[in-house]
């Protein structure tokens, strides 16, 4: 069984996909931390950001492999390394670039062969995994989303400020919505679940009841 959990930055995605994939027994692929790998793997390579070419080369030649604990770029750790300010900036020239996104899709659709999957990203449900069992679209309030991402960047050590992380989220939202391929929309099955005033556990809550009772259709 395929589970996909896509929507916007900040809707407490990755925490709830990884725990409701515990709670099933499921593996969890985190499809956002590809993306971002692919990007520092480019940064690390000095490329020209305006050369899609150039990006997408990097991209193929950069052996990603995301787990369910850990990120490896080339069998370096950089579970940390992708996480911040600067590569998560960069991380839509990776996002937009339609060699990258078709060559991490294709990655996506052989590791998620392997085993029962909660997958999350932006384009599960409509590009990488149409006939999944289960859709979810989390999403909630772009002030609840970037309160979320100021607290989890402060707690990682990085000083910003909260109007600064909503313009960042803001940018990323447009940008998410408006490219031409896996942009960020919903699958007309996928069932919309807002977050805003939840508990992560509460969220786990109703996407596993959402689950039983796909199973059970
Ligand atoms: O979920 P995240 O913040 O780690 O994602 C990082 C970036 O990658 C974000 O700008 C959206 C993009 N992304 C994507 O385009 N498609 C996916 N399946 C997952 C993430």
């Amino acid at each position: 069984m395929i589970v996909t959990i896509d929507g916007p930055a900040g809707a407490g995605k990755s925490v709830v996909a990884r725990r409701l994939a515990e709670r099933l027994g499921f593996r969890f692929l985190d499809t956002g931390a590809m993306y971002r790998a692919a990007a520092l793997a480019a940064h690390r390579r000095g490329v020209d950001w305006n050369d899609a070419q150039a990006v997408a080369d990097a991209a193929n030649a950069a052996n990603i492999d995301v787990t369910a604990e850990r990120v490896l770029l080339d069998g370096e750790d950089v579970t940390a390394a992708i996480r911040t300010v600067e590569v998560t900036r960069l991380t839509r020239h990776t996002a937009g670039n339609p060699q990258v996104r078709a060559h991490l899709v294709a990655l996506q659709q052989r590791v998620v062969a392997a085993a029962d999957f909660v997958t999350e990203g932006r384009d599960q449900g409509t590009v990488a995994f149409p006939n999944a069992e289960c859709k979810i679209f989390l999403t909630a309030s772009a002030e609840e989303r970037a309160r979320r991402r100021h607290a989890d960047l402060l707690a990682r050590g990085e000083t910003i400020d909260f109007d600064e992380v909503l313009a960042q989220q803001n940018d990323r939202d447009a940008s998410d919505a408006t490219r031409t391929v896996g942009p960020l929309v919903p699958a007309p099955d996928a069932i919309e679940v807002r977050t805003d005033g939840l508990t992560p556990e509460e969220v786990v809550d109703k996407l596993a009841a959402l689950v039983q009772r796909r199973r059970e259709a």
